[in-house]
């Protein structure tokens, strides 16, 4: 089925000037980008983004890094774009990540690892309406 998943350029990638190939990948997988801006987000938009982390050990390292600059956040459309995406990025570990993914190839750590991709339609579904409004969505 055709879906859509939320997707973020971390602040780590956007700083190693990669948006565009990270960019590229998606497209040349088949998923088109079908709303997408560049924002700072401060401690409380990350923060809510995240909130199911919110008791993680690693919550507000996750924050600190999220806010410690620009991201880029976009919604990716496509043929099982979830799963897709996930597949594109690799392992939230870059070091566990495989050959040729996003994460192998753009990033180091656990934490600064260049892409958020949403984990299910569920969550994409929450987290495209948590950025985007539908009409900063172009339907193609
Ligand atoms: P992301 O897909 O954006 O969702 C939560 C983020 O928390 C994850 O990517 C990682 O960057 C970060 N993180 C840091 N430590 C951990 C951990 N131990 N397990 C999962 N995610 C972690």
């Amino acid at each position: 089925a055709v879906e859509r998943t939320l997707s973020i350029i971390k602040p780590d990638a956007v700083d190693k000037n990669v948006i565009g190939e990270i960019n590229a990948r998606f497209e040349k997988a088949g998923l088109q980008i079908v709303a997408m801006k560049m924002v700072q987000l401060d401690d409380e938009k990350a923060g809510g983004f995240y909130a199911e982390h919110k008791e993680r050990p690693f919550f507000k390292d996750l924050v600190g890094f999220m806010t410690s600059g620009p991201v880029v956040v976009q919604v990716l459309e496509g043929e099982g774009a979830v799963l897709k995406n996930r597949d594109l990025m690799g392992a939230t570990n870059p070091q566990e990540a495989e050959a040729g993914t996003i994460r192998a190839d753009f990033a180091e750590t656990i934490d600064a690892n260049a892409v958020h991709g949403s984990d299910s339609t569920e969550s994409a579904a929450r987290e495209v309406a948590y950025f985007f409004g539908d009409d900063e969505i172009c339907a193609r």
